[in-house]
């Protein structure tokens, strides 16, 4: 049996932050979110969370993340508050009541190490089993030590002592071998020994790390790759493991088809999915839940979040967010797609246009400086360069629709609510307030009126 525990309450002084440290993003997830999916592969029988700086804020984001991504078939989330924070070592001591018991393994994780992968963790549970050990820590040797604890080994490799960078001597700092701050713990012998923790240090905080003395035996597997296991303490460290992110999943794209012109200049969230011949042009952001299709090519400079792009779309300079393109359309440049804007096959949303929950039909062309917004339009639809929906009459928002086959002319007005029906043809500079039928021609302006001969008069001298 596992429990895990994710350490999720401390404030994160060194990120200059009112957010709590564990809610700081990376690539399209909260740190601590990240922390929770590296354990999916795992077998677990109870989810602890350790919150306790706005522990609110902190429990709300998990719940919220965790019915995004239906993560059902887990135990729920159990909250566990430390009031005070006096220390990773009291942090687990609040664990007590809630596993008084407890026959199995717990298996404990700072909230601040995002880029663990299962694999590691499976491992480190590989060797805790296999050994019967009292506790298995994951450690790293690592070119720059500086700030993590340090971990000291005896002629078997067994863990004597873990001492906090603070706390070592100059010698002592020479050890490279670093306590990632991951851990399995038999929770039956760790319960024994949680309550005679002393802080005893520099910090005068209660250690997690101070329990590895009084245990035995205790064994620490190296990380292969020392990069998942670096901590975020502070906003540099957050910007170095954005990088390794971003470069692994570059990687994972460009395996699977994608082509990526100047990666260095892209960013890709990890919960963005994309086919194999997409083309991924310089200086373009995706998010969140984006999807794109095969043969779409979306750059150079487009921010695209939330939103699902069919198959072979061009999207330049564009922003698109909460949207769904269909396929063979082309966006840009310049043109904004938000608040759930539905646009067909075949269309053409051109230059410097907005689009707000706006459902476009197969093969309409909206091609310059135009604003829709709540409005629906059927197939083969031509909106003038110009052309406004009025939508907002200064209280409420109003709809528009406009039928298949219609043609709006330049810089026309159309004031919501209103109807206009297919095959209508709006002549150019029309100010439309009342519905339209069918098959019609409208005029909804004033008569250009030319009077012969007509003149100023001379200024008088
Ligand atoms: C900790 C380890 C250190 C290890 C490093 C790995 C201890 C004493 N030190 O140091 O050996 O090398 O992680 O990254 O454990 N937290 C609480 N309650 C508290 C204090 C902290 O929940 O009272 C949480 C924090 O929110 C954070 C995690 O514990 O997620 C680690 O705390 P942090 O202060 O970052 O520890 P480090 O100094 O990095
Ligand atoms: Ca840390």
């Amino acid at each position: 049996m596992i429990a895990i525990a994710i350490l999720a309450a401390g404030r994160g002084t060194r990120m200059k932050s009112d957010l709590p440290k564990v809610l700081h993003e990376l690539g399209g997830r909260t740190l601590v979110e990240r922390v929770l999916q590296s354990c999916q592969e795992i077998e677990i029988s109870r989810r602890l969370v350790i919150v306790g700086y706005r522990s609110e804020l902190v429990k709300e984001s998990l719940i919220e993340a965790q019915e995004t991504t239906k993560d059902r078939e887990f135990p729920p989330l159990e909250f566990v508050e430390q009031t005070e924070q006096l220390g990773t070592g009291h942090a687990i001591q609040q664990l007590l009541p809630h596993l008084e018991g407890f026959p199995g393994d717990l298996l404990v994780l700072n909230g601040d190490v995002p880029l663990l992968r299962a694999e590691t963790i499976k491992q480190l549970m590989a060797v805790h089993k296999q050994h019967q050990n009292s506790a298995t820590i994951l450690t790293a040797n690592l070119p720059d030590p500086q700030g993590y604890g340090r971990v000291f080994t005896d002629s078997q490799n067994l863990v004597q002592q873990i001492i906090e960078d603070r706390d070592c001597t100059q010698a002592q700092k020479q050890n490279h071998r670093i306590n990632a701050g991951v851990y399995c713990f038999h929770w039956p012998d760790l319960e024994k020994i949680l309550p005679d923790l002393k802080a005893d240090n520099d910090q005068k905080e209660y250690y997690l790390t101070d329990t590895v003395s009084s245990l035995s035996p205790v064994m620490a597997v190296d990380v292969e790759d020392y990069q998942e296991i670096l901590g975020i303490n502070d906003r540099k460290h957050l910007a170095t493991t954005s990088d390794i992110l971003q470069t692994r999943i570059k990687d994972k794209w460009l395996r699977a088809g994608v082509t990526l012109i100047d990666p260095h200049s892209i960013t890709i969230d990890d919960t963005v999915e994309l086919q194999a011949d997409v083309v991924i042009e310089p200086q373009t952001h995706l998010r969140g839940k984006t999807s794109i299709a095969s043969r779409s090519r979306i750059g150079p400079g487009s921010l695209i979040e939330n939103s699902q792009i069919g198959e072979n779309v061009t999207v330049l300079y564009s922003v698109i967010s909460d949207s769904i393109v269909a396929e063979n359309s082309r966006i840009g440049p310049y043109a904004h797609l938000r608040g759930h804007a539905q646009i067909g096959a075949n269309c053409r949303i051109g230059n410097f246009v907005e689009l707000k929950n706006a459902q476009i039909g197969d093969r309409t062309n909206i091609a310059h400086l135009s604003y829709l917004g709540d409005a629906t339009l059927g197939e083969k639809v031509n909106i003038g360069a110009g052309t406004i929906t009025a939508n907002y009459d200064g209280k409420n928002k109003h709809k528009t629709q406009i039928g298949s086959g219609t043609k709006i002319g330049s810089n026309s007005v159309l004031v919501a609510p209103i109807t206009l029906g297919e095959n209508v043809t709006v002549a150019a500079g029309s100010v439309v307030t009342e519905e339209v039928p069918n098959d019609c021609l409208v005029i909804a302006r004033s008569r250009q009126v030319v009077k012969p001969g007509w003149k100023l008069k001379e200024p008088e001298k």
